[in-house]
């Protein structure tokens, strides 16, 4: 269970918050898209979830842990339960799938380890496995740069996928793809969502993919919840309201 307590954030130098007083419980199998026209705060909710942000208020709970006040190493375990996937993929252009798949496993490895990027056949293997499980078997050895947009988001999940989290976020994981590829790359995550047993946060951009895959749909305005509920109740006035 996922608890966010009263959580504020305002950023350096800013006089309004980002977000304000969000208080929301997810629970472990939960779908949720999250709605809001730019500048809404998604981002920086999301990234609150796994310590990215500070709160400047508030608390995050995972499983019963604050998030916030945690020291490095225990941050570290948390940070690893929680896969993150992005609008701009942020993988190494240079490195192949296989690698890039691999830098997933830094929240289990010494630094040196990583730096060198030594890694066992066990840990292969379980990169090979998840980059399978994407649909990238014989993309393995590319290098990332050659991909199209939807392949490199399917590298962005298998390194999430390699963390065995609990939790996936995703901030706009398919604003930089066309609408067909937006779906597959959706129906993989919801694929993958219930074979692992997630809770998977996901901001969305498209209300057509967010009223499709979701379980439960939370809109944004202004940094404040304006809406949680069902996709069925997510209807044309909320519609309006989210997005005027
Ligand atoms: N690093 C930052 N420094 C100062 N203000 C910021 C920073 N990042 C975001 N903001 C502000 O915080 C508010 C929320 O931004 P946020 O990026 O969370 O919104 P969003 O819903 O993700 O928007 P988008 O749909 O454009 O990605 C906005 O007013 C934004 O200008
Ligand atoms: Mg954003």
């Amino acid at each position: 269970m996922l608890v966010v307590d009263n959580l504020s954030v305002r950023y350096f130098g800013s006089k309004d918050n980002a977000i304000s007083n969000i208080s929301l419980t997810f629970q472990q199998g939960e779908f949720i898209c999250i709605l809001g026209k730019s500048g809404a705060g998604k981002s920086t909710f999301i990234r609150s979830l796994n310590g990215l942000q500070t709160p400047t208020s508030g608390d995050i709970f995972w499983e019963g842990k604050q998030i916030s006040n945690q020291k490095e190493e225990e941050l570290r375990k948390i940070r690893r339960e929680m896969g993150m996937i992005f609008q701009h993929f942020n993988l190494i252009p240079r490195l192949s799938v296989l690698q890039n798949v691999l830098t997933g496993l830094a929240g289990y490895r010494s630094s040196v380890k990583n730096m060198f990027g030594i890694f066992t056949a066990e840990e292969k293997k379980a990169a090979e496995q998840v980059i399978a499980e994407v649909g990238l078997k014989d993309y393995i050895h590319q290098r990332v740069e050659h991909l199209s947009g939807g392949q490199k988001q399917r590298v962005g999940i298998a390194r999430a996928l390699l963390q065995r989290p609990k939790v996936l976020l995703g901030d706009e994981p398919v604003s930089s793809l066309d609408p067909g590829i937006s779906n597959r790359i959706f129906t993989l995550i919801k694929e993958l969502h219930e074979r692992h047993q997630l809770l998977t946060i996901i901001n969305v951009h498209d209300v057509e993919l967010a009223k499709r895959f979701a379980t439960r749909i939370i809109s944004f305005s202004n940094g404040n919840v304006i809406f949680d509920g069902s996709p069925e109740q997510f209807n044309e006035k909320i519609f309006h309201i989210t997005y005027q």
